[in-house]
C-alpha cells in the first residue's frame, strides 16, 4: 500500500520555535515521518504579508529550519524546503484565485482577527489561505498536521479541491487535518489567548530561550483570573496541559489528586512544569547547538529541489486541465 502524503508549513516570523508550534504541530511532524511521505515547508511568502524585518527574514528561514532538524525532522526521510524556492506554489495560488470566492475568504476568522484595528491590511493577508491551499494541493497531500487555528484554512482547501475537480475533472484529493493531543497551547501570561509570537515576548516560550527566562515565565503564569467558579481556571488548566505533555503519568496524577483534594500549591505545580519541560526539550536544545548552518542550507536547497520536481508535474497537468496553451 502506498504511504499517505503529508504537507505542513510554518511561518518564519520569529527566530525560533515556541512550545505552541512544538506541541501543536511539530511533535506530530516528527512522529508521522515513518508512516507518511512528508514535506515540511518554511512558508516565507506567508511571512511577508504583514510587517516584517527584511534584514532578518533570510536568517529566520535558516534558523527555523535548524530548529526543525533539531526537533527530529529527518532530511533523509522527509523533505524540508522553503516556499519561495519553488515558484509553482505562487503559480498555483494564482490559478486558485480564480476559483476562490471572495465571500469564503471574508469568513476566515484568522483574517478577521489579524485585520482588526490595522491601518494597512494587505491583499496578501486576505489571500493568505489561497496560497496555503496551493501549498497543500500542489503535492497531492492527504494529511495536514497543524494546530487547530488552521482548521478553517484546511476546510477551505478541501472546498477548493472539490471545486477544481467539479470544474475541470477529478484531480485533487481532499486533505484531512490531523491534530496532536494539544492542538491549542495557551499563553501563560494570558491563558485566554493562544500562545503566539505576535502577542509579544511574555506570551510565548521558545524552545531555545534561557532556562532562567523559561523559569520566570512559568513562575509568573497567571493562575487566577479573578472569577470564582468551580471549574479549573484556564491558567491552571494550561499548566496541567504542559505537565501532561512533559511529565510521567504518575507525576501528573499526583498533582491532579492534590487539585481534587484542594491541597495543590501553584508554586509546586509551576516548578514541576518547568523541570519536566526543560528535561523534555534538553536533547533538542543540545542538537540545535551543534548544528552547522551550511549544512542546514544544503538540506533546504536539496529539499526544495526535490519538492520542485514534484510541483512541476502538478502545474503542468493543472495548466492543461484549465485550458492554458
Ligand atoms: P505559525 O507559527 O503560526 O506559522 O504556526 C505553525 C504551526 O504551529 C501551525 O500548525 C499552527 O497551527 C501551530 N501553532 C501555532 N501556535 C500554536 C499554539 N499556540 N497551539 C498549538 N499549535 C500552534
Ligand atoms: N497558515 C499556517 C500558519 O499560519 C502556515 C502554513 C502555510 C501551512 N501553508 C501551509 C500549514 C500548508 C499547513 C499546510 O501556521
Amino acid at each position: 500500500m502506498s504511504k499517505g502524503k503529508i504537507f505542513s508549513g510554518i511561518r518564519p516570523t520569529a527566530s525560533s520555535l515556541h512550545l505552541g508550534n512544538y506541541f501543536g504541530a511539530v511533535a506530530n511532524w516528527v512522529k508521522l515521518q515513518d508512516d507518511y511521505e512528508a514535506i515540511y515547508c518554511l512558508v516565507d511568502y506567508h511571512a511577508i504579508i504583514e510587517d516584517y524585518d527584511k534584514d532578518a527574514l533570510s536568517d529566520r528561514v535558516l534558523n527555523m529550519a535548524a530548529d526543525l532538524l533539531a526537533c527530529g525532522i529527518d532530511p533523509q526521510q522527509s523533505i524540508l524546503m522553503f516556499q519561495s524556492a519553488v515558484p509553482e506554489h505562487t503559480e498555483l495560488a494564482w490559478i486558485f484565485n480564480a476559483i476562490t470566492s471572495y465571500g469564503d475568504l471574508q469568513r476566515m476568522t484568522q483574517f478577521k482577527d489579524k485585520s482588526e484595528n490595522k491601518e494597512f491590511v494587505s491583499a496578501g493577508l486576505f489571500n493568505y489561505p489561497i496560497l496555503m491551499a496551493a501549498d497543500i494541493l500542489l503535492y497531492h497531500t492527504t494529511v495536514v498536521p497543524v494546530g487547530d487555528d488552521q482548521d478553517q484554512h484546511v476546510e477551505l482547501t478541501r472546498g477548493l479541491a472539490r471545486r477544481f475537480n467539479s470544474r475541470y475533472g477529478d484531480y485533487f484529493a481532499e486533505p484531512e487535518t490531523i491534530h496532536t493531543e494539544a492542538p491549542r497551547i495557551m499563553s501563560l501570561a494570558d491563558p485566554t489567548s493562544k500562545m503566539s509570537k505576535s502577542l509579544g515576548e511574555k506570551h510565548f516560550i521558545s524552545l531555545f530561550e534561557s532556562e532562567d527566562s523559561i523559569h520566570s515565565k512559568i513562575r509568573s503564569a497567571v493562575t487566577d483570573t479573578g472569577l470564582q467558579t468551580d471549574e479549573m481556571s484556564p491558567g491552571v488548566k494550561s499548566l496541567f496541559t504542559l505537565l501532561k505533555l512533559s511529565a510521567p503519568e504518575s507525576v501528573y496524577a499526583g498533582f491532579e489528586t492534590d487539585y481534587q483534594e484542594g491541597t495543590l500549591k501553584y508554586v509546586a505545580l509551576k516548578d514541576a512544569v518547568y523541570e519536566h519541560l526543560v528535561s523534555l526539550i534538553q536533547p533538542i536544545r543540545q542538537r540545535r547547538e551543534g548544528m552547522s548552518m551550511e549544512e542546514v542550507r544544503r538540506v533546504l536547497d536539496d529539499g526544495s529541489e526535490r519538492a520542485r520536481a514534484q510541483a512541476q508535474v502538478t502545474i503542468k497537468t493543472v495548466k492543461q486541465k484549465i485550458g492554458l496553451p
